[in-house]
């Protein structure tokens, strides 16, 4: 395999191509790719085409299997890998857009996952892109004042913030005991594998910030997502059918967007990968 790896931005994601996941990559292949994957933080693995499990042993190249909370998007034949529909509706027949409005993904985890992954398998003929916002920038760019205001500050991050605008399936009962009530996670992080520090909220999940009151603490969270989400700390990642997409939690914001024609399906599949604890 002669594999090439071509940044898609100035700081964020770089598209992949000349590999085939269905095959053995070899050693060599595989810590290029994680050192990519860590460099880059999202990586765009074109033109693959794989089944549930293909895709479930795919990933293994990049890490575990972390298994996601919400078991109802579970695919039956392979549960590790969850499905992204847009045919899914809330119970007064609107579109559920699973990823809308920017998150990480189950920070209200103790140990979220370090990555997570999408394959294309439909995609709308235009729009349906997924926006990344790049977390160490969004430090590296905040004023010094700001930085040491948030610094050694924790927030409580649970299943679904009261603050939340966008609502969640609920959880099957089966998650109960599975998926903590609550945990709290440093609002600024140190990525484990480059020691850089990025900013780590949520606006899906982040109930509070411990020991601040919410006159102080929601426009807190507010200024600083509203500085994270700058265009110039932006990717915005434009779907080609059989794209694998790798992203970086730990250092990642991201969302979808339900711009496009409802008519036309997009369908992907998700895993995520086991990460640690932010520290
Ligand atoms: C997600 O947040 O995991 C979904 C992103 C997308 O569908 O673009």
């Amino acid at each position: 395999m002669s594999i090439s790896i071509t940044p898609l931005s100035e700081h964020t994601g770089a598209e992949v191509r000349g590999i085939d996941l269905r095959r053995d990559v070899g050693d060599e292949a595989r810590e290029r790719l994680n050192r990519a994957f860590v460099e880059h933080s999202v990586l765009a693995i074109r033109g693959q085409r794989l089944s549930p499990r293909e895709f479930a042993d795919a990933a293994r190249l990049f890490g575990e299997i972390f298994v996601q909370h919400n078991t109802r998007f579970a695919l039956p034949e392979c549960p590790v890998v969850h499905y992204i529909s847009n045919e899914d509706k809330y119970p007064d027949g609107k579109p559920y857009i699973p990823g809308a409005g920017y998150h990480t993904d189950h920070s209200n985890d103790a140990t979220p996952p370090k990555a997570t992954m999408l394959h294309a398998v439909e995609l709308p003929d235009s729009g349906g892109d997924t926006q990344f916002v790049n977390m160490h920038r969004a430090w590296e760019t905040l004023p010094e004042a700001m930085r040491q205001r948030i610094e050694g500050l924790k927030a409580l991050h649970v299943y679904q913030s009261r603050h939340s605008e966008r609502k969640l399936f609920g959880l099957p009962p089966e998650a109960k005991g599975r998926v903590p009530d609550a945990v709290v996670h440093p609002i600024v992080r140190t990525h484990p594998e480059t020691g850089r520090k990025a900013i780590y909220i949520n606006p899906i999940r982040i109930e509070s910030i411990v020991g601040m009151d919410d006159d102080e603490a929601l426009p807190l969270l507010d200024a600083l997502l509203e500085h994270a989400v700058r265009l110039e700390h932006q990717y915005r990642h434009r779907w080609q059918p059989g794209d694998v997409v790798i992203w970086d939690n730990r250092c990642l914001l991201h969302k979808a967007n339900g711009d496009y024609d409802m008519s036309q399906r997009r369908y992907l599949y998700r895993l995520m990968l086991r990460g640690d604890a932010p520290f």
